[in-house]
């Protein structure tokens, strides 16, 4: 089953709460956080505090996407806090297997993410590690792009390794996804959609009910 992920950067901060329950009732299965440090990201955004207050209002899962430098030094933090998948970048961690293997010694979902720039071959010794592979479909760091059309071959490429070797990993994407373009991720291999302005810009029941039923429509690319 494809699953949608609305990323909560692109919501109103006032009224987190019920910005959650409109998009939970809609049908989308989990929740992105964006966690940025200003370092290995230009800008900063949430932190674990808003991560343990929004764990009080939602059963819904928490799809925690760390921007961060060296994100082994907040895992328990976040784990701690409630979040259910952790995922942080291949290029931000001096020593990737530690940090995957911590993630996983809390109980939580390890994911690995990739920029734009880092060939999808650098994240296949750890495919056997991982639970999620987060392709990032733009730059990381702001909400609003437009899609990187080179990004539906990446996708492609990572779900042929992770068949290959038979392994369990879901395909996460991120970033300018639409509507328009959510099929052909889909049908390129991905099978967790996340989206910000395309939920959130306007009404977000209805937003995510056109999505749900593109994603409905699709085949889960794990399972193809
Ligand atoms: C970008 C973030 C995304 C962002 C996506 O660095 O990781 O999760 O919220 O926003 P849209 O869907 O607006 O591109
Ligand atoms: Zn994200």
């Amino acid at each position: 089953m494809n699953i949608l992920s609305p990323s909560i950067l692109a919501a109103d901060c006032s009224r987190l709460g019920e910005e959650i329950s409109l998009v939970e009732a809609a049908g989308a299965g989990y929740l992105h956080i964006d966690v940025m440090d200003g370092m290995f990201v230009p800008s900063l955004s949430f932190g674990m505090c808003v991560v343990s207050s929004l764990r009080k209002v939602t059963d819904m899962v928490f799809d925690v996407h760390l921007m961060v430098e060296e994100p082994i030094r907040y895992i328990a933090d976040f784990a701690k806090s409630g979040s259910d998948i952790i995922t942080v970048h291949l290029e931000a961690c001096s020593d990737v297997e530690e940090t995957l293997d911590w993630i996983h010694s809390l109980g939580r979902k390890a994911g690995l993410s990739i920029k734009p720039s880092t060939p999808v071959s650098a994240v296949e010794k750890y495919l056997d590690k991982i639970d999620l592979l987060l392709v990032m479909t733009v730059e990381p760091g702001f909400g609003g792009q437009k899609y990187i059309p080179a990004s539906t071959e990446r996708i492609r490429e990572a779900r042929r390794l992770i068949d290959a070797r038979q392994a369990c990993v879901d395909i996460e994407v991120d970033g300018g996804i639409t509507v328009d373009n959510v099929r052909m991720v889909l049908d390129a291999g991905a099978n967790i959609i996340v989206a910000g302005s395309a939920v959130f810009n306007g009404n977000s029941t209805e937003n995510v009910t056109n999505m749900m039923e593109i994603l409905a429509s699709c085949p889960d690319g794990k399972e193809k």
